[in-house]
This record gives C-alpha cells, structure tokens and sequence, in this order.
C-alpha cells in the first residue's frame, strides 16, 4: 500500500489541512512529524469549520488513528485546549484515536517566554514568529535538555530534568532581564498535566512499523512550508524544523523506504506571514485584491498575510529539494476575475540572471523577478468540481505551472469546502 507524505512547498498556508482532510478518507493512519501548535490548518466540512494547529487533520474523521510523532514539539496545554474546543464541535478523541510519541519533547511556558524576549530584543531584526515557543523547544532538543513526554512517569527523572533545564533558562533569563523560573510552580504545573497526557502516550514506531506490515495506508501531514525550512528556507527567516519529506521519516519512526508519494501542496499564488525575502510580493491593488478574495489572514496569529504572484522558480525548487512526485494546486478560484495574471520565471541580480534562489541573504533581498504574463479568466472557477469546469483560460494558467516547475498537478482545489476538489491522480494509487 502506497504511504502519502502531504508538504507545503511555499511559506506555508497552502491549504494542507484541506488536502490533508480530504485525503484521510483514503488512509488509516494519519501522523504529523514536525512544527508544534505554530500551524493553523483551516478544515471546512459542510457548515462545520475545524481550525487544528496540533492535532492531525485526520482527527475530525471517525474509525482513524492520529499520531503525534517525536518530531513535533509539544505544549500540552494547548493540546488539550484544542481537544477540548474540537469535541466541543462533536469530533471524538480518545486514546483509541490518538497517540502521542513517549519521545515527543515539550515546549513549555518558558519557551514562550524565551520566544517573546528574543522577538523584542531583535526590533528591526525580528523573525515575526507565532510566539508559540518553537524555536526555543527545539533549541533545547538539540542542546539535550528537553523535557520529553515519558520523562513525566518519573519524578526523579522529571527532577533531574527540571535541574539541566533550568540552569540554562535562568542564566539566558538573566540576561534578557527577566525573572528566574519558579522550579516549584512549573513541577507542580507539569506533575498536574501528566496523568491527562501520559495515557496517550505510546511507542508510535512500534504501531508505525505494525501499521505498515498490516499494509494500512499512512498519510504523513507537514505543517510550515518549504521555504521555511531550517535548511533550505529563507534562513534566517524560517521556523526550527525540517518541513521536507524526509523529515516525515525520522519524525516518526520510520525508514526513508516507507514513503512512496510526496504531494506539495502549492497555492495559486504566494503568500507569506512574518518577516524575510519575497520575490514576488506586491505592494499594489493585485496584492490587496489577492489578499481580500484569498481571506488572507493568519489562523495562528491572525496577521495579515503579505501576499504576491505566483513564483515557479521557488516551487521548481522546493518541489526538487522535497522529492515532489505531484501537486495539489489550491486557491485557483481566487485568481477569477483578473485581467492579466503574473508567473515570476526566473530572477535578476544585480544583472545576472538566475533559475533558482540563491542561498546568499544579501542576494534574496536583491531579487528581482523576471515575470511572464497570462491572460486571465473572467468566469467563476469557485466550487468547480472536474476540469470540464473550469474556463480554458484556467487550463492554460494551470499546464504553465505545471510545465515551469517540472510536475504535475494530482489535485486541484477550487474553494475551502472539503468536496470542492478535482482528484487527477490518486497519490495512494499503487
Ligand atoms: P494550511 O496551513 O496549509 O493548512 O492552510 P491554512 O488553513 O492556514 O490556509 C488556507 C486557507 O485557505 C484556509 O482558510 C482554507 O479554508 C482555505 N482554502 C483551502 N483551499 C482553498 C481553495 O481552493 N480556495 C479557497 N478560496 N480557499 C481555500
Ligand atoms: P502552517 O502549518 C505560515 C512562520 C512564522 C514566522 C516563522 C517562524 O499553518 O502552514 P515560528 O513560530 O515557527 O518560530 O515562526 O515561520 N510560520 C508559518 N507561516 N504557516 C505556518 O504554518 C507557519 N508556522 C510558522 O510566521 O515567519
Ligand atoms: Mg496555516
């Protein structure tokens, strides 16, 4: 059975949590392996509209298995603030329908803290994160000093944690001018959520490695988008995971053999929420007009998303670095009714041209795009359901793409609402 590996392959935003919901109907296992609670993923089923930032998209279907894998950070309050806010929308969540891995490091309170105090202190060169904590947690994951979610069985454990932990917070605290950690209340905080988190605690490579012997089918669901990879993004101007593919592999448990489709989901355009580079940002009346028709504000943070024309050099990129066997092509509908319509094929620095972005900070912000330009379509494709809905001028706009970022397109979403999708080829065809 084929496993489906969902990525962003912009700056994030580009409908995952759609294609995500829509695909999960196809598979048994549904498991996020990087980010935290710093994604917004917008699900809208009927007149039910989800917002998910931790939990898979997978959730909201019945008779499913959702799994929080070790790549992800974890802050348990908001988990269960957001189980609690989806079954108060009638979703069911049990330990039978979510597993969480024992090996998952926790973002704290002090990681937010440490998130807000650099963002201040940064001013001008600030990053524009969510404030959730997740540059600081996986920080600590890397400096071998996290507190993960098996280590509250144990209070000695969790003691000898607390201690690393802390003798590094407090010193960064002091420096920053803030108050040192009050050890006790942050133990007692932790010792109180732990018998609420540790039953959905499991070894989720064991249940990984079982699933795929049992030939069920895993839908891997990436949060952020490529170009906000630690790597390969626009760093510093990125989050602190690795939002390619291979990461769905060691953010769960499981060989690089295991993955046999990489879907990018690619909107129709570009946005972006925070700080850094973008070629193709317009400033103009297109920009506003993209922005207002595509709702684009942040489900996280509720910032306006900066937004611009579509940029084939990016995703050609972003589609190679990740493996990208196939798109999903999302918010097509939001480019109806534009006279003229931009693709950005190439780039210009300082008079050399160039078909890829290069990795120097002072060259990205030098960029200019060399832009191609397409009529558009006047006839509305919102809600269109098979290609024979949609005006030729829109075939023509979607075949370009195809063509500039060297793969092709497998689905096509033309409005929020779950069943607005034209499947073109199944990612979990064998
Ligand atoms: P994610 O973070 O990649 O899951 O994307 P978000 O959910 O943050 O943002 C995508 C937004 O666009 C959500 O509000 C979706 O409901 C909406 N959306 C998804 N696909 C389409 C589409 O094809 N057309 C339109 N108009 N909206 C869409
Ligand atoms: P989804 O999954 C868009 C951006 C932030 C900031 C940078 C670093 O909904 O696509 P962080 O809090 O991660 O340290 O912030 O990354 N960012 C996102 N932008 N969509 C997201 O998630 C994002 N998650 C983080 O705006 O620029
Ligand atoms: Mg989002």
């Amino acid at each position: 059975m084929a496993n489906v590996v969902v990525v962003g392959a912009q700056w994030g935003d580009e409908g995952k949590g759609k294609i995500v919901d829509w695909l999960s109907e196809r598979a048994d296992v549904i498991a996020r392996f990087q980010g935290g609670h710093n994604a917004g993923h917008t699900l809208v089923i009927g007149d039910k509209v989800f917002k998910l930032s931790l939990l898979p998209s997978g959730i909201v279907r019945e008779g499913k298995l959702a799994v929080i894998g070790n790549g992800v950070v974890l802050d348990p309050w908001a988990l269960f603030s957001e189980i609690d806010k989806l079954t108060g929308q009638g979703v069911k969540i049990s330990t039978e329908s979510l597993m969480i891995a024992e090996n998952t490091p926790l973002i704290l309170p002090l990681h937010q803290d440490l998130d807000k105090l650099r963002e201040e202190a940064a001013g001008k060169a600030k990053i524009g994160t969510t404030g959730r904590g997740i540059g600081p947690a996986y920080e600590d994951k890397v400096g071998r000093r996290s507190i993960r979610v098996a280590d509250l069985g144990d209070e000695q454990t969790l003691d000898d944690r607390l201690d690393r932990l802390l003798a590094h917070h407090d010193a960064l605290r002091q420096g920053l001018g803030a108050e040192p950690i009050d050890r006790d209340a942050l133990k007692a905080k932790l010792q109180e959520i732990a018998p609420k988190l540790l039953p959905y605690a499991q070894p989720v490579w064991k249940t990984m490695a079982e699933a795929r012997k049992a030939g069920k089918r895993i839908l891997f669901e990436g949060a952020q988008g490529s170009l906000l990879d630690i790597d390969f993004g626009t760093y510093p101007y990125v989050t602190s995971s690795t939002t390619m593919s291979g990461a769905a592999a060691s953010g769960t448990g499981m060989g690089p053999g295991a993955i046999d489709f990489v879907l990018g989901i690619v909107k129709a355009y570009t946005t972006r929420v925070g700080e850094g580079p973008f070629p193709t940002e317009l400033d103009d009346a297109d920009g506003q007009r993209l922005g207002e028709r595509g709702h684009e504000f942040g489900t996280v943070t509720g910032r306006k998303r900066r937004c611009g024309w579509f940029d084939a050099v990016l995703v050609r990129q972003t589609c190679a670095i990740s493996g990208v066997n196939g798109i999903a092509l999302t918010k097509l509908d939001v480019l109806d009714g534009f006279e003229k319509l931009k693709i950005c094929v190439g780039y210009e620095i300082d008079g050399v041209k160039y078909d890829y972005l290069p990795t120097a900070a002072a060259q990205q912000t030098r960029v200019t795009p060399i832009y191609e330009e397409m009529d558009g379509w006047q006839e509305s494709t919102a809600g269109a359901r098979s290609w024979a809905d949609l005006p030729a001028a829109a075939i023509k706009y979607v075949r370009r793409v195809e063509e500039l970022i060297q793969c092709p397109v497998a689905l096509l979403s033309t409005s929020p609402e779950r069943d607005d999708t034209i499947l073109v080829t199944d990612p979990f065809a064998d």
